[in-house]
């Protein structure tokens, strides 16, 4: 049913997109209008692949949740579809939060979504109330269940919390509909639930798979689970996290437990912890498998201790990151821009043991919208101390990597790109060195760089600010570099639509 809200809000959103818009980047997927977090529901669906986000499309900030929509055959060509959810009924007045959303066997599209309601109490005091709730579609409609919310106070274990009650991730397995969602317990400690239906309106309280640890923070936002490469991972988005060494940052970060989940017991046994991005805009990813099984992850590519910062002259805020591929290497997850880019890449321009020292810029080696690839290895002087590459660099702008082999160490620095706020810009984390050789991928679209280590070892996401034109890239080292090049503009008319 479209309600007023969801129609005003349809109508607002067309309007807005009409413009044509040259600061959107190229194929990372944003609102076109206003604010979007996290991404929702991103799943198959009758031969495609859809992806919802939490959207406030009036603003450039945070507001009343609603559901934005987008979908696509190839994680490169997104197509807008009209908002999916408003928060219309008296269990969501105040947002449609999080969620997931699967293709039900009789075809419906099924959407399951945080409801949240704040009530003023007699004593002046908020209650907030968090349920889960269901909307069936067909792809671009979805009515909202009657028998909201489907997952409500009754079904938490005794004691827990009603208000941090969110984020449900939903995934089919033959007629069993299961639902992770994030809880705390009666002492505060975050716990993830799971669910289970064979109709997703009726559901059981399965278990408990994890419990937040104190360095993993008081709660876990946005958990996901499944298996990987004969192994489970689990991934959560942390609140109020403690630094840890240069694996955690404070704050909100993201965590992957790689491990084992026994469905008969619900308990998932860890085997290995890591972050999932180092970068400084990160966080709340999801992850679908593809109909050519492969699991695949995307994330909201801001965080909250930096997102409420537009950037002067653009008309939205937030964007997610390029989709990757993930896989295990041992227990060290992986992650890889999607293989779909690769038909993308023009212009191609590759330079072979460049030798490197003083700052120098390689003719053809500059650009936005960039695929660049780099292996970097010491000259016969013996191991660099530092090497650092320049890009998104004018004038007065620019934005750092710098490799400390010694250390092992990867620098991000985007103090100097333009950012409007003091916030962090500047995150070091490690990363393996064999011999001080290095191999690091940059995908750089406009507005943000993302960073792939060695394969995929590590990946770090960031925005950044610069102006378009800022296109230039530098490389320098205190000691000589061999460095080769592999270069590709991308542009997305080079894949059919
Ligand atoms: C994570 C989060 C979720 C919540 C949503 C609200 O970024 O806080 O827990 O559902 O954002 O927009």
């Amino acid at each position: 049913m479209q309600t007023d809200l969801l129609e005003k809000a349809r109508i607002y959103e067309e309007k807005e997109r009409r413009s044509v818009r040259p600061e959107l980047p190229l194929f990372h997927v944003t609102g076109g209008c206003g604010w979007i977090n996290d991404p929702n529901g991103f799943a198959p669906y009758k031969g495609e692949y859809h992806l919802f986000f939490q959207y406030y499309p009036y603003e450039l900030a945070w507001g009343p949740m609603h559901w934005g929509h987008v979908k696509t055959c190839d994680f490169i060509h997104w197509d807008f579809l009209p908002a999916a959810l408003a928060p219309d009924q008296e269990y969501d007045r105040d947002g449609c939060f999080s969620g997931g959303a699967v293709e039900m066997a009789d075809g419906r599209h099924l959407l399951l979504y945080t409801g949240v309601r704040r009530e003023e109490c007699e004593d002046g005091s908020i209650r907030v109330t968090q349920t889960q709730c269901a909307a069936f579609g067909d792809g671009v409609d979805y009515q909202k269940a009657p028998e909201n919310p489907v997952i409500g106070a009754s079904l938490l274990p005794e004691g827990n919390s009603t208000r941090d009650f969110r984020d449900p991730k939903l995934w089919r397995e033959g007629d069993i509909y299961y639902a992770l969602a994030a809880n705390r317990n009666r002492s505060g400690r975050g716990e993830v639930l799971l669910y289970q239906s064979d109709d997703a309106l009726h559901w059981h309280f399965a278990g408990i798979p994890a419990s937040c640890t104190e360095e993993n923070g008081p709660m876990w936002e946005c958990p996901d689970l499944f298996p990987l490469d004969g192994k489970h991972v689990l991934l959560h988005s942390a609140l109020a996290m403690r630094a840890s060494g240069l694996e955690f940052h404070p704050g909100n970060g993201t965590v992957c437990h790689v491990g084992r989940f026994d469905a008969q017991s619900c308990t998932f046994s860890e085997e290995a912890v890591q972050a999932v991005d180092y970068g400084l805009d990160f966080y709340a990813p999801q992850t679908l498998l593809s109909y050519d099984g492969r699991r695949i992850l995307i994330a909201w590519m801001q965080n909250w201790d930096s997102s409420g910062f537009p950037a002067e002259n653009l008309h939205f805020i937030g964007q997610m990151t390029f989709p990757r591929e993930l896989h295990l290497s041992g227990d060290r997850l992986c992650q890889w821009p999607v293989r779909e880019i690769e038909a993308c890449r023009c212009n191609p321009f590759s330079l072979q043991e460049v030798s490197v020292q003083d700052e120098l810029c390689l003719q053809g080696i500059c650009g936005r919208v960039l695929d660049l690839s780099l292996h970097i290895r010491p000259g016969e002087g013996g191991l660099y101390r530092c090497f650092t590459v320049k890009f998104a660099a004018d004038a007065g702008l620019y934005t750092e990597l710098t490799c400390f082999p010694e250390k092992g160490t990867l620098r991000i620095d985007r103090t100097h790109s333009g950012f409007p706020r003091d916030v962090a810009h500047v995150r070091e984390f490690p990363v393996s060195f064999r011999n001080g050789e290095i191999d690091l991928r940059l995908l750089l679209d406009k507005w943000s760089f993302e960073i792939f280590v060695n394969g995929g070892e590590q990946a770090a996401s960031s925005t950044l600010y610069a102006p378009p034109d800022a296109q230039q890239i530098f490389f320098s080292s205190d000691r000589e570099v061999l460095l080769s090049v592999e270069k590709y503009d991308l542009a997305a008319e080079e894949l059919p639509s």
